[in-house]
């Protein structure tokens, strides 16, 4: 089965979860998008307003900040993959429980297993604390990190400050761009090592 069937597959089994509390207050599961077979696949932290309306991650004011991020490196949504932690909104945008993230890793699990990137970009604290739960943002954002999970086995992460944060704040912005900045040389050294 190619990644796009198992990808479609898993979607399916996906819209019909309600294994917390999330989706009975949201109006759809956001699955993920982009190209199955993507080298770098971003993690955010969980659906917004808009991504709960159209059912695609990213596609609100924070989504937009994203793609013009990716056009500053010569890359579009098409080439990368992209999803969430939690794949149902939580209300009014708050932050998602322990017991959400928990409860929604199998999706997520699924869907590394199923891309295979060669790196995961996490956007903010939730994503990078799905791996690393003691990490701080702010002493590892744009560092590389080799890490180790029983269920996905050895994955490089980059951790990135979570865009909306670099919407609101102009210090932030600047690491955000500039780690940002960094993701070329990254998948030209991903390259040379295959
Ligand atoms: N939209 C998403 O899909 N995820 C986020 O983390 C923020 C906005």
């Amino acid at each position: 089965m190619t990644k796009a069937n198992q990808l479609e597959k898993l979607n399916l089994e996906m819209s019909q979860c309600s294994k917390c509390a999330l989706r009975a207050g949201c109006q759809r599961v956001v699955f993920g998008d982009g190209n199955p077979q993507a080298k770098i696949m971003f993690i955010g932290e969980a659906p917004g307003k808009k991504e709960d309306e159209l059912g695609i991650p990213f596609v609100g004011s924070t989504g937009r900040i994203l793609d013009k991020m990716l056009e500053s490196i010569q890359l579009r949504r098409e080439d990368v993959y992209l999803t969430n932690i939690c794949k149902c909104r939580p209300p009014e945008n708050r932050d998602p429980l322990p017991t959400e993230i928990q409860t929604c890793s199998i999706w997520l699990e699924k869907q590394i297993q199923i891309i295979n990137p060669k790196i995961i970009i996490t956007l903010g604290r939730f994503a990078l604390n799905y791996f690393l739960p003691q990490a701080k943002i702010s002493a590892v954002h744009g560092i590389i990190l080799e890490i180790n999970t029983e269920k996905i086995g050895t994955i490089k992460i980059f951790p990135l400050h979570h865009p909306a944060a670099a919407r609101i704040n102009r210090q932030t912005r600047a690491l955000f761009t500039q780690d940002f900045q960094k993701i070329p040389t990254i998948l030209k050294q991903i390259k040379k090592e295959q």
